[in-house]
């Protein structure tokens, strides 16, 4: 139940749609724009710097706002699994980013909300996925790539992490935060379908390049 709850919480604040609100300020859908993505990347190439910046922080902080209220609910009842608590809800504010129910369904990647998550429950991921992100995107200008890389990055430093007791769990939680990590790095992959079929064929766009 209480991780229904820790979904659920996460999907509600999931649905703050930064970039999209953003773009209604300017009096336009940001999903009828560049790549039709309502995240970070599309507003900067849509909507320009600050606004790309206002998104990155917007989206990335409720992911964290949701982690901290979950953490405040339910740290007396269920301190002894608060990390696969706030992966539960993780996952659900990325459900609510991706599916916004108010928006048809049609929202962005997830990827500035899930770099929210690695921020709230392990800075040293955070970190890790940080190098492998800005190091890809700066070698190839491919925001995507960097993207997928550092989602798959997560994935393997939780299990390192998780394997070495560092979130203090039994291992059947330390496994089930494993799998859910795991479903949320295919539905990350899946939802650049498209970005990985313009790297196949050459033409996806490079940040800081025009858009297609
Ligand atoms: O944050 C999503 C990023 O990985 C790709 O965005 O707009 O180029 O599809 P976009």
């Amino acid at each position: 139940m209480e991780r229904i709850a820790c979904l659920f919480i996460g999907y509600l604040f999931g649905m703050f749609q930064t970039s999209y609100l953003i773009g209604k300020y300017h009096h336009m859908d940001i999903r009828q724009y560049g790549s039709g993505n309502a995240g970070t990347t599309n507003a900067l190439r849509t909507l320009g710097k600050k606004a790309g910046a206002m998104t990155l922080i917007g989206d990335m902080l409720k992911c964290v706002i949701a982690i901290l209220v979950v953490d405040a609910v339910f740290k007396n009842q269920y301190g002894d699994i608060l990390p696969l608590l706030g992966m539960y809800t993780a996952a659900g504010c990325v459900l609510g980013h991706n599916f916004p129910i108010y928006l048809k369904f049609r929202g962005g990647k997830g990827i500035a909300a899930s770099a929210g998550m690695l921020l709230a429950l392990d800075w040293r991921v955070f970190l890790i996925c940080a190098v492998i992100f800005i190091g890809l995107v700066a070698v190839t200008r491919y925001v995507s790539l960097g993207s997928m890389a550092a989602y798959v990055g997560a994935l393997i430093c939780f299990i390192a992490f998780g394997a070495a007791g560092s979130y203090g769990m039994d291992p059947s939680h330390v496994v089930e935060m494993n799998v859910i990590m795991a479903l949320m790095t295919a539905l990350a992959i899946y939802r650049h379908r498209a970005n990985i079929s313009r790297l196949m064929n050459g033409t996806e766009n490079k940040l800081g390049a025009k858009k297609r």
